[in-house]
């Protein structure tokens, strides 16, 4: 497979992962009582929606064709499924924290490729540097309780 064929793929999985990862953290954010926590995760949603912009770019800088979410909603992130039964801010956290294991992984899986270009290299260390913030954050929420602390205090 040439370079720039194998970077398309790539960077289409992750365009899809980043895509399945939004609507994860809907899902997740509809079933969290904690406003603090659901703005935090309203604020990685859309890091999410910035790395589909930029992926995107990066796709077409390389006369890729970006490919279309709605073929295969929900193939990288499985556990969009566990969260739709999940009820409360602990379980909504803990579906999260899979997923952005996963998105770690997969950015991480992507960056060890050293064919990629510099360009498109710089775009997906942010990206992967956004996952690591994310779980970090989610990391700390579960082992803290963020959900049962209230006020403004409360808002790391
Ligand atoms: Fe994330």
């Amino acid at each position: 497979m040439a370079v720039s064929e194998k970077l398309i793929q790539r960077l289409n999985d992750l365009l899809m992962l980043d895509h399945d990862a939004v609507d994860a953290y809907e899902q997740a954010i509809k079933r969290m009582d904690s406003e603090m926590c659901r703005n935090k995760l309203r604020e990685f949603q859309a890091d999410h929606r910035r790395h589909i912009v930029d992926l995107k770019d990066c796709v077409v800088r390389y006369q890729g064709r970006a490919r279309d979410h709605a073929d295969i909603k929900g193939f990288f992130i499985k556990g969009m499924t566990a969260i739709q039964s999940m009820a409360g801010d602990e379980m909504a956290l803990k579906a999260m924290q899979t997923n952005e294991k996963l998105t770690n992984q997969k950015y991480q899986e992507a960056l060890d490729d050293l064919t990629m270009p510099d360009d498109v290299r710089s775009i997906v260390q942010r990206n992967r540097n956004d996952e690591a913030r994310h779980l970090e954050w989610v990391n700390l929420a579960l082992a803290q309780r963020y959900w049962e602390k209230a006020g403004p205090t409360a808002n790391p």
